[in-house]
């Protein structure tokens, strides 16, 4: 059974006719051919498909798309502005804070959630932000260290990347 569906992505509005039982992840990826959120477990415990469902991180591997009706979902795609990247994205880069990189845009997007309500978090809340976003390659303490290094950046600069 197929249903329509009205949400906004990256701040555009779409309209799609989707299968009751797709995925938001499949929906991103197949349909709208937003690759960046990742495939992993599909089962909701990598977060490496996390994405901002008005604002509140998600595994989009765990959401319908029809349950997305009437939302705003933020995928990496929507994080850089105007041509540049977002604060997380340059400090991720500049920390070494990836090495295969598939947990990263997840991990970008947990962060991102997190300093869009708490811009001067410690380090547990750091931690704990992005405790469903498994990792395999780095051990945590890059991506600590630049989610840390954004924070600062961004209070130095006064940004604001709603
Ligand atoms: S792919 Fe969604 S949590 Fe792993
Ligand atoms: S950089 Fe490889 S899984 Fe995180």
């Amino acid at each position: 059974m197929k249903k329509l569906v009205n949400l906004t992505i990256n701040g555009d509005s779409i309209e799609a006719v989707v299968k009751e039982n797709l995925t938001l992840l499949d929906f991103l990826r197949d349909q709208l051919l937003l690759t960046g959120s990742k495939k992993g477990c599909e089962e909701g415990e990598c977060g490496a498909c996390t994405v901002l469902l008005d604002g509140k991180p998600v595994n989009s591997c765990c959401t319908l798309a029809i349950e997305c009706e009437g939302h705003e979902v933020v995928t990496i795609e929507g994080v850089a502005q105007n041509g540049q990247l977002h604060p997380l994205q340059k400090q991720f880069i500049e920390k070494w804070a990836l090495q295969c990189g598939y947990c990263t845009p997840g991990m970008i997007m947990s962060a991102k959630a997190l300093l869009d309500v708490n811009p001067n978090p410690t380090e547990l809340e750091i931690r704990e932000a992005i405790e469903g976003n498994l990792c395999r390659c780095t051990g945590y303490a890059k991506i600590v260290e630049a989610i840390q290094a954004t924070a600062a950046e961004m209070k130095k600069e006064g940004l604001i990347y709603a």
